[in-house]
């Protein structure tokens, strides 16, 4: 039984067809419109740019903040290497900060304590499309003059306190990978959430021109004005994602039921055996982007693996803490810096999740973990 397994929605091939017969197949076409369009309607955000992955979103962040070497950016040691990444690779050191046990997010309460006169950036990562506590990281960021990113390749359509994952931040970097809830294989986006920052994004967007204004006939011809790369998603790939994003809703429902259903099905199980389940805090409506276990060591992790393994189904770990990396070490870690992230990291197991998960599939996932103990 895979672990992820991407599914159509309905009309991908139409699309993908329609890009292709109106022989706009670069990027900036009518497909990427209409899902910039979509996005900045249904989440409600000044303006959105597709990339061609959140990792380059991510990267336009760190551009439009100016990061600069020496620059210290505060970031979860428990999240995809992508999320500090974008960041060192301007110069900027990586600040690893614990995680809360419950929700596996950034821990509020420790963040005023790694705050420096270097401090460049917070990105607060919405664990499995669960949101962190953003009305205390904004209010300890806004009172030390810090933005705020939020890496929100998880939760897309997730909420916080009502309001949207992704509208938080001055910047919320998206991701439409495979492995995502809406996909088109590879590719992401950025969410401005502050007007101020639209016309640079599109010109570092844009390869450093200003062709986003030439298109729209504020000048006549255009060059090169800034720095920039090509963060854009061919208007192909943005056509198969346009035909995803029109089916969230049933998407966001299917994958609402798999994890309800996992929850109903091993909660009892979990409770006799010490596992532990998904914490989702009454005040955070989530995304529904991934179930996990957390087994009582990492040793029953390992055979938990090993059982399921034999018995058809893949599950796997999920992040290995960053500050203990080779990267990591590079900057100073060590073990013990971040105890829950180093704890957690040793006994999460994540459990088969996409579209395309059947109840009968599910049903032979959980009966085959519950025979483990
Ligand atoms: C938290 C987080 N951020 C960023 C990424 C990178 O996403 P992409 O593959 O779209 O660059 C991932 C990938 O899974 C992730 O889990």
């Amino acid at each position: 039984m895979p672990f992820n397994r991407p599914s159509l929605v309905g009309n991908e091939f139409d699309y993908i067809r329609q890009a292709i017969e109106a022989m706009h197949i670069s990027g900036g076409g009518p497909f990427t419109r209409k899902c910039q369009a979509f996005l900045e309607e249904m989440v409600g955000v000044p303006k959105v740019l597709l990339t061609t992955s959140c990792t380059a979103a991510l990267e336009m962040a760190a551009l439009l903040l100016n990061i600069q070497p020496g620059d210290e950016v505060i970031l979860p040691s428990f999240t995809f290497v992508s999320t500090a990444n974008a960041f060192v690779l301007h110069g900027a050191k990586p600040v690893f900060i614990d995680i809360n046990p419950e929700t596996l997010n950034l821990d509020e309460r420790q963040l005023e304590r790694f705050i420096t006169a270097k401090t460049r950036a917070v990105i607060a990562v919405h664990y499995g499309g669960v949101g962190c506590e953003m009305e205390t990281i904004l209010e300890i960021a806004q009172r030390h003059g810090i933005p705020v990113v939020e890496d929100n390749a998880h939760g897309l359509f997730g909420k916080y306190r009502g309001r949207f994952l992704g509208t938080w931040g001055c910047l919320a970097a998206q991701s439409f990978h495979e492995t995502k809830n809406i996909t088109c294989g590879e590719g992401g986006a950025l969410f401005l959430n502050e007007p101020g920052h639209i016309e640079r994004a599109e010109i570092l967007w844009e390869k450093g021109t200003d062709r986003s204004r030439f298109f729209r006939g504020q000048v006549d011809k255009y060059t090169w004005v800034d720095v920039g790369s090509s963060y854009l998603p061919s208007d192909i790939l943005s056509a198969f994602l346009y035909a995803q994003l029109e089916g969230q809703a049933r998407i966001q429902e299917i994958r609402k039921r798999v994890w309800e259903f996992y929850q109903r099905a091993l909660r009892e199980w979990a409770g006799r055996h010490g596992v532990g389940l998904p914490t989702v805090p009454a005040h955070c409506q989530q995304a529904y982007h991934l179930f996990y276990l957390l087994l009582p060591s990492g040793g029953a992790r390992r055979d938990m693996i090993q059982h399921l393994q034999r018995r058809g189904v893949n599950a796997f770990f999920h992040y290995l803490p960053l500050h203990l990396s080779p990267m990591g070490r590079r900057f100073g870690g060590k073990a013990g810096d971040c105890p829950v992230t180093e704890n957690i990291s040793e006994r999460l197991l994540r459990l088969p999740f996409h579209n395309g998960l059947s109840e009968e599939d599910q049903a032979y996932v959980v009966a085959q973990i519950s025979d483990f103990f």
